[in-house]
């Protein structure tokens, strides 16, 4: 048996990839209840929003508003996305203390996300990276596509480790590897970690972002587990999809995984009951059912066989 982490972080992404892609506007306020409740749960790391122009992603153009408003207990991070030194203006001015740049493995998909190539995008966060981290802030840098692209197909993962030891040469304090259009399998986990590992990612360093696109996000979870990665992004109520990805459906629902990494005693400090209201008011917010199977079938209590949290 392999030897799995004993605590894991959660990176809470719902209300930024989440949301991103929804047509109707959602008010502000809804916002900030569902990142409250997220913060009930226990989340502590959540990615509140993207200071990135209105046009390309129209409902985060409240990010000026949002992220001041919200409470700030301690030990809680709001990273938000950044793409240009404009973004980070803004995010400053709007009291942020970390960021997430953002590129990916195929300059086909940063054509269209970010208007650039992947080498282009990696010039441009240089100047971001060195801003952020002469103000003390945390940053995390994203590899979009990195199993797959929806426009060039697979990726190889010597690709993905190029773009990541990149980024933390940058100065980024974490990378993390996203299957944006929800592609990958197990094996291709335990490759591209070993690939990322051996051009110098510390393990420590490295997060996975999956997509549940095809029933592959939670099998990918454990495969990174089994590689000793500790850091694994997910959306409460299992919302998400990036406009520039057609076919990115729903990130891993957060639910889920809090159900998994409960089930093999890990530590993550998230409570499901607390969570699955969060996912119920997202998804009612929303108008639409819950799309997580936990979310549908609530939690388990092994000392009685009935299902939990499944409110009222
Ligand atoms: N915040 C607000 N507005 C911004 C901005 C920022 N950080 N950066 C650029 N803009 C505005 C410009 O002022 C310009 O506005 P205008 O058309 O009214 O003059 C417009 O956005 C275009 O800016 P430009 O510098 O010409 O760049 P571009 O059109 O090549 O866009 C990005 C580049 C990166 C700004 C844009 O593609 C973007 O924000 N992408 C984000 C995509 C995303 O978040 N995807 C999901 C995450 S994976
Ligand atoms: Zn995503």
């Amino acid at each position: 048996m392999v030897e799995l982490p004993r605590r894991v972080r959660i990176y809470e992404v719902g209300p930024r990839d989440g949301l991103q892609n929804e047509a109707r506007p959602i008010p502000t306020a809804t916002k900030r209840r569902f990142i409250e409740l997220l913060l009930a749960a226990g989340l502590r790391e959540i990615e509140a929003t993207s200071f990135v122009s209105p046009r390309a992603i129209p409902q985060l153009g409240d990010a000026d508003e949002l992220l001041p408003s919200l409470p700030r207990p301690a030990g809680v991070r709001y990273p938000v996305l950044v793409p240009n030194l404009r973004g980070l203006e803004r995010a400053a001015v709007a009291g942020a203390t970390a960021i997430a740049v953002f590129t990916a493995a195929s300059d086909a998909f940063t054509t269209r996300n970010i208007g650039m190539t992947v080498a282009e995008s990696l010039a441009a966060f240089g100047p971001v990276l060195r801003e952020a981290r002469g103000r003390g802030w945390w940053a995390r840098g994203y590899v979009s596509t990195a199993f797959g692209c929806p426009y060039t197909g697979r990726i190889d993962p010597a690709a993905v480790a190029g773009v990541a030891t990149t980024l933390l040469e940058l100065g980024v304090d974490e990378v993390c590897l996203g299957d944006t259009i929800g592609v990958g399998v197990p094996t291709q986990v335990h490759e591209l970690t070993a690939t990322v590992l051996a051009a110098g990612v510390p393990l420590d360093r490295l997060a996975y972002h999956f997509h549940d696109t095809r029933g592959t996000a939670l099998a990918n979870v454990m495969a990174g587990l089994e590689d000793g990665v500790s850091c694994f992004d997910a959306s409460t109520g299992g919302t998400g999809g990036c406009p520039y990805a057609p076919g990115a459906a729903g990130n891993l629902a957060t639910e889920d995984l809090v159900y998994l990494l409960d089930g093999l005693g890990i530590e993550h400090g998230v409570d499901l009951s607390a969570l699955l209201e969060a996912a119920r008011f997202v998804a009612s917010a929303l108008g639409r059912p819950l799309a997580s199977k936990v979310g549908q079938a609530g939690g388990w209590d092994p000392a009685t066989g009935a299902a939990m949290g499944l409110g009222a």
